[in-house]
């Protein structure tokens, strides 16, 4: 098949037409994949940020329609379009029973199975954050695709996939944010996009958006940002402040994962307030925060890890968001782009060029 492949980090993709892909096994999936998100995860394992191991096929925002299942699958068949997350949950481990499904001990986000699912004249490539989706084909667990309506358009619900159960699910699941709630969003991509689109869901009255690129500040504002900040126009505590009435706001969210902005957060959010670390940061990035900040402070500082979602409730709740036009998925995919063009696709994520670039495999 068809595939974008990552040889080695700091280098560019080579679409190949030789990639070899297993047979769907007992509890799997094979899917044809019809559209995929490009994600600053993929680019963090393109630039060493995150590990991975080469060759390897990236790609994890997709959606596509099942070609052939397992003998032990029956939620789903053949001829189903599904959007895929990157983290099965299997609804059954000592996480997803009690509730933190995107914990499921399952698998393993950064270390494929070996072998891997995928060969290239005989030596293994492996697919990357759990997926492997920028390719014709992707083998996938039941347990992380989830049926949608046939006539869901791909081009746009793909993003569900990673962006926006990230995003949205950050405010309504991990966060909580209730209505009347002062928000600060750092980083304007498909990520923090979503972060604006949830906080508006859930009625904030202020949403802060700040990003160093005027035309995804620009952009925000057409999703419910109600503020808009460019960093470097100076101090963004101070600024919060100042819109806050001297309190600070109520959620703080990184949507770059960069350990300073988490520490932005940390100082603009009031006491008692709470900082939503959702951008992923370098394996050896660390932060320091002053710890009175937790005992006379309150204040709160939690991990997200894909909003905290189970996507077989939230990918349908989310397209039933879409439908009744609360959520805009259309006017986050700035550009489409054939899978010839996957470098281009990531020079427009590095440019800050529209929001999200969505390849067209169909
Ligand atoms: N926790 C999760 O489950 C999860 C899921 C998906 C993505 N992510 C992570 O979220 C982050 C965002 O992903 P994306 O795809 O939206 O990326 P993106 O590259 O499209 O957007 C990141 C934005 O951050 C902005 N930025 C950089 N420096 C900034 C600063 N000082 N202040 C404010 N904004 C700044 C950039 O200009 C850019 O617009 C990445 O780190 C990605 O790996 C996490
Ligand atoms: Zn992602
Ligand atoms: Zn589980």
């Amino acid at each position: 098949m068809r595939a974008a492949l990552l040889e080695a980090p700091n280098t560019d993709l080579v679409v190949v037409d030789d990639v070899e892909i297993d047979k769907p096994q007992a509890r799997q999936l094979l899917v044809r994949v019809s559209h995929c998100g490009v994600c600053h995860s993929d680019l963090h394992v393109i630039d060493g940020g995150l590990p991975g191991m080469t060759p390897t096929v990236l790609g994890h925002e997709a959606a596509g329609v099942v070609e052939a299942v397992g003998d032990a699958v029956s939620e789903v068949a053949p001829g189903d379009t599904v959007i895929m997350s990157l983290k099965p949950v299997c609804g059954r481990c000592y996480f997803c029973v009690r509730g933190q499904p995107t914990l499921c001990a399952t698998s393993n986000t950064l270390m494929p199975t070996i072998p891997p699912p995928l060969s290239r004249a005989g030596e293994p490539v492996y697919p990357g954050i759990g997926m492997g989706a920028f390719a014709e084909y992707v083998l996938v667990s039941v347990d992380a695709a989830v049926k949608v309506p046939d006539d869901t358009p791909t081009d746009i619900a793909c993003v569900i996939g990673c962006a926006v159960q990230t995003g949205v699910g950050a405010v309504l699941n991990t966060a909580g944010v209730e209505e009347g709630a002062t928000v600060l969003v750092q980083g304007l991509g498909g990520v923090g996009i979503s972060i604006i689109q949830g906080a508006r869901i859930a009625g904030a009255s202020q949403i802060i958006a700040v990003d160093p690129f005027a035309e995804r500040r620009t952009l925000s504002t057409g999703f419910g940002a109600t503020t808009t900040l460019d960093p470097a126009d100076g101090d963004v505590v101070a600024a919060v402040m100042d819109l806050t009435g001297g309190i600070g706001a109520d959620y703080t969210f990184d949507a770059v994962g960069n350990p300073a902005l988490i520490q932005v957060g940390i100082n603009a959010s009031r006491p008692g307030g709470t900082t939503v670390c959702v951008g992923v940061p370098k394996m050896t990035d660390e932060i320091t925060i002053p710890a009175l900040f937790f005992a006379m402070g309150e204040k709160k500082v939690t991990g997200c890890f894909l909003g905290s979602s189970n996507p077989s409730r939230e990918f349908n709740r989310l397209l039933d968001l879409w439908r009744a036009g609360h959520l805009d998925l259309a006017g986050m995919v700035t550009a489409r782009r054939p899978l010839e063009e996957i470098n281009e696709a990531f020079a427009d994520m590095k440019a800050g060029r529209g929001i999200r670039t969505v390849l067209d495999l169909s």
